[in-house]
């Protein structure tokens, strides 16, 4: 029997709902393929932690998920605390010092769920984005001068290194390159910002001789937003940075009919560390509590994990069981304009893990 060592952090809002639903489903995958187990640690960290003790997770907190096979996440944030106090003090002091520097977010459009672009119907829009998530805008560089006086001043600068462009780009060729179409996007925004992404098409450029099977071509961000919205059959993959990427992701998560639906890994390829694995929806203060939050976003999410663990049949077999259910308008949540509840949702997507082959 395969063992794998997950680390759950529900977190805030609704992350701890939908994590829940995720491990219910995840241990209905494990049973129907019986040739391995799920050892979930569970992590109280979030904002009710922040409460008690004045930090989001204990000091060494990304430490202690050093020797986890992975780390299942929801999400971070509360009304009463500053974001940048939650993000920092949870998500990001995690991706960071584990060096999960790919985020990568699938996007289609799911059996049943319908796209809020008129022309598209499916098969149009299938993307990966792939977000540098080590550098760039949210390398936390930068400060604050004359803090409330008049004469006040704040930075922050965006860091890019040769390093981390190169990996990043070079992980976006490699992705393509599986991918039937073998096509991937560059964006950057190096008409206005004339060093660091200046650099970015520089090192595309020379990567891209690397990967002579692979089409790629290069896009400004602001107009990226429009080919996304008017032409999406003509992207693939996709890369950008940090702050592009996270902008782009949240649009391409509403183009594919909601952001309850999106799932994001945040990997290190080279498996060094644990890589983490979340729905790219934040804690939805507006529906905590209410038994109404999508857990499709954290089933797909789960989807990548188990992929990631090796466990490629469990892994097929709940994204069949998740888009026969989501094909069900009878099992679509309120954000997909039905009545279902998560456990509904859930337990129709476990029913639908056992009855698959
Ligand atoms: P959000 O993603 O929490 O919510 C945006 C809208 O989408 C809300 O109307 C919400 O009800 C809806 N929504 C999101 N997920 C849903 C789901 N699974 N099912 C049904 N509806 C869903 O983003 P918002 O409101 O901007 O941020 C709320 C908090 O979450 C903030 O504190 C923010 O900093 C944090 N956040 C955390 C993220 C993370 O942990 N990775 C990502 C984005 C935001
Ligand atoms: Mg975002």
């Amino acid at each position: 029997m395969r063992k794998h060592k997950i680390a759950a952090i529900g977190g805030d809002g609704i992350g701890p709902e939908v994590i829940s639903a995720g491990l219910d489903v995840l241990d209905a995958c494990a049973k129907r393929d019986g040739g391995f187990a799920l050892e979930v640690t569970h992590f109280d960290w979030g904002s009710d932690y922040y409460k008690k003790h004045g930090v989001m997770m204990p000091d060494g907190g990304a430490d202690k998920l050093r020797s986890f096979d992975a780390i299942y996440f929801g999400a971070v944030g509360a009304p009463d605390i500053p974001d940048h106090v939650t993000l920092w003090g949870l998500r990001l002091a995690i991706c960071q010092p584990l060096d999960q520097y790919a985020n990568v977010r699938p996007t289609r459009i799911l059996p049943g769920i319908t796209s809020p672009l008129r022309h598209v119907t499916g098969p149009e829009l299938d993307w990966v984005i792939v977000r540098e998530n080590s550098e760039g805008e949210y390398a936390g560089v930068g400060g604050r001068v004359h803090k409330g006086l008049p004469e006040e001043v704040a930075t922050d600068v965006a860091m890019f290194t040769r390093p981390g462009v190169i990996r990043i780009i070079r992980y976006a060729f490699e992705l393509a390159r599986s991918r039937p179409r073998k096509l991937l996007t560059v964006v950057t925004k190096s008409n206005a910002q004339r060093h660091g992404m200046v650099m970015w098409d520089d090192i595309a450029a020379e990567v891209a001789r690397e990967f002579p099977d692979v089409t790629w071509d290069k896009m400004l961000v602001d107009a990226m937003t429009m080919r996304m919205t008017l032409r999406p059959q003509t992207l693939d993959t996709i890369v950008a940075t940090n702050l592009h990427a996270d902008i782009l992701s949240d649009l391409a998560a509403a183009l594919a009919g909601s952001l309850g639906i999106a799932p994001t890994a945040n990997l290190n390829p080279e498996r060094k560390t644990p890589s983490m694995f979340e729905p790219i929806h934040g804690s939805a203060f507006d529906i905590t509590g209410k038994g109404i939050a999508n857990p499709v976003g954290s089933f797909w999410t789960a989807v990548m994990m188990l992929e990631h663990l090796g466990e490629n049949a469990a892994a097929a077999r709940l994204m069949k069981a998740v888009e026969r259910v989501t094909a069900d308008p009878s099992l679509h949540t309120p954000d997909l304009g039905g009545n279902a509840t998560t456990k509904q949702v859930t337990e129709a997507v476990m029913r639908a893990v056992e009855a698959e082959n």
